[in-house]
């Protein structure tokens, strides 16, 4: 049901380190964590970079929105020194880099699909296709575990992602989860619900589990509420605290 790991480092390292970088990967990685989610959206070419905010001013020095900017700009940007000095000249990285790291590092993905307003479809479909140029040959190999998990909050961008790549697994990304859930869920051919954990109750948990479906909440930073979601048949989460919730949690 879900043949991923259960314990993932929110946004590369969570409040570790600085989010959606390479540096937050090795942070990761320096815990103990094999398993990230991290956030997606299109530069202005089209190119797809690993960033949370579809504008600079907070993790990255400047002003706009990153569909203002190429990537090769994006990417000469400093992402890191924000968070702290000694991740200055830490870039905004390219999702071909950052997939490559993990691929390389047998880092499990949940790669958030996350558009920019008027993007969806297009990000939707440029994740996606590359998601599945990169892991055709465990997708052909039939190695579920390691294909990484598309997930958003945008149901369009899902839509797109299924056409381009439809063995490409989706999640749908819903804060609160609303009464339709199953039928947009099914109508993605999604598997798995990913929902605020703030909102889940061990009813609809039961309930999502009961019909079939993937349950994985964001973004649970205390390990008593870990305890209890887990209890209640989530089968995975993402944490900021990768230092408090290790890899093994579970
Ligand atoms: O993927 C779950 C979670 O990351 C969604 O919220 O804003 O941290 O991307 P956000
Ligand atoms: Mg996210």
């Amino acid at each position: 049901m879900w043949p991923y790991q259960k314990i993932l480092a929110h946004r590369g390292a969570g409040k570790l380190a600085p989010e959606n970088t390479i540096a937050a990967l090795r942070c990761g990685l320096a815990h103990g964590f094999r398993a990230v989610e991290f956030d997606v959206m299109l530069a202005r070419d089209g190119v797809p970079v690993v960033m949370h905010d579809p504008y600079l001013g907070r993790t990255v020095a400047g002003s706009g929105n990153v569909f203002d900017y190429d990537a090769a700009e994006l990417a000469g940007m400093d992402a890191g020194r924000w968070f702290g000095k000694q991740f200055a000249g830490e870039p905004v990285p390219l999702f071909a880099d950052f997939a490559a790291f993990c691929k390389a590092h047998a880092i499990w993905m949940n790669i958030e699909i996350k558009p920019a307003p008027g993007f969806d479809a297009a990000t939707g479909a440029a994740v996606a296709a590359h998601t599945r140029a990169m892991f055709a040959d465990d997708i052909a190999a039939g190695a579920i575990a390691d294909v990484p998990l598309l997930s958003s909050f945008s149901e369009a961008a899902l839509a797109a992602a299924q056409v381009v790549a439809p063995d490409v697994p989706r999640a749908l990304l819903l804060d609160v989860v609303p009464r339709n859930w199953e039928a947009r869920a099914r109508a993605l051919g999604a598997v798995a619900i990913h929902t605020n954990h703030k909102h889940l109750t061990a009813d609809l948990a039961r309930r999502i589990k009961l019909a079939g479906f993937g349950l994985f909440c964001y973004t649970v930073n205390n390990p008593i509420r870990a305890r209890e979601l887990l209890a209640w048949g989530v089968d995975a989460f993402c944490t900021d605290r990768i230092d408090v919730i290790g890899a093994d949690f579970a």
